[in-house]
């Protein structure tokens, strides 16, 4: 089927009180993963590409890549724009097909992620393309900063409530304790202020750097309103494991299908894990 746009996903995962998985892709086998899985469990799902996936593989390929996908999918599979940082690029990939962007200025001043986030409102709601914003500070797990400063960069639940007034955004990214990347011990997630978000702006709350969080801690965190769960990391691992479980066997493979196949095989098991905990599978 067609692509469609997240606003769709979410609203239903609203409504079943489970959340849709949002993988990263960068390349072909990525994308037959996160769809093979998809199929297999009936779920619908979100795969997004970041700038560096755009610069890495070319917007082109990776439009016609998750298109091809979908089209042949018995799923709704959407294509989302992970972390646009830039305006020109979140206009470049609403007009190369993107069903959804995430414009990130959440480094930016409150009043001016207010700004440009309704500046691409304007252009994205005429054509029905989701918009994610972010408010509060994700960052990454190799970050080196303390505690009480990472907490510093957490959503503030009033924020978030005129963030979304100002702007009638319909999913927001929010900082409640992950980081993008490989964790080094287990994340502590602050609860208490998701739902406090969730209970000021009630809209599909989304989860980045959801890579190692545990699985309860996924679970507590749907059960509190997040409707969108980002997963790269993951991918990541198990391609590499793929990779080297195959090179390590047999040292003088050079067949790239022999080497890659198996990456993807553990990709697709790793996304199909991840849909069953987010409670997707079935609802597609
Ligand atoms: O949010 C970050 C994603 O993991 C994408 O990472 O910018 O290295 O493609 P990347
Ligand atoms: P992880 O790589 O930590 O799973 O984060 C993914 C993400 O948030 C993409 O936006
Ligand atoms: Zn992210």
């Amino acid at each position: 089927m067609a692509l469609v746009n997240v606003d769709t996903l979410l609203q239903a995962a609203e409504e079943g009180g489970y959340a849709v998985g949002a993988f990263n892709c960068n390349n072909m086998e990525i994308v037959q993963a996160i769809i093979g899985a998809a199929e297999a469990e009936k779920s619908p799902v979100i795969i997004q590409a970041s700038q560096g996936a755009i610069k890495y593989a070319g917007l082109n390929y990776i439009v016609s890549l998750v298109r091809t996908a979908a089209e042949s999918a018995s799923v709704p599979v959407a294509l989302h724009l992970d972390h646009g940082t830039s305006f020109e690029q979140v206009i470049q990939c609403i007009g190369h097909g993107f069903t959804s962007v995430m414009i990130d200025w959440s480094k930016h001043e409150l009043e001016e992620n207010i700004k440009v986030t309704n500046q691409i409102l304007q252009v994205a709601r005429p054509l029905n393309i989701s918009v994610e914003a972010e408010l509060g500070k994700i960052g990454g797990t190799e970050d080196d900063v303390v505690v009480t400063d990472r907490e510093a960069s957490f959503t503030d639940p009033e924020e978030a409530a005129y963030f979304v007034q100002q702007t009638g955004i319909r999913s927001l990214a929010v900082a409640i304790g992950t980081a993008h990347g490989q964790y080094k011990g287990e994340p502590k997630l602050d609860f208490d202020r998701l739902t406090a978000i969730k209970e000021k702006v009630q809209i599909p709350i989304v989860l980045h750097g959801s890579s190692g969080v545990p699985d309860e801690a996924l679970k507590e965190a749907i059960r509190r309103g997040v409707r969108k769960i980002n997963i790269d990391t993951n991918l990541r691992e198990a391609f590499t494991d793929g990779v080297r479980e195959v090179l390590a066997e047999k040292p003088n493979e050079i067949d790239p299908r022999k080497i890659l196949g198996p990456a993807r095989d553990k990709m697709q098991e790793r996304v199909v894990e991840k849909i069953r905990v987010f409670g997707s599978n079935g609802k597609a």
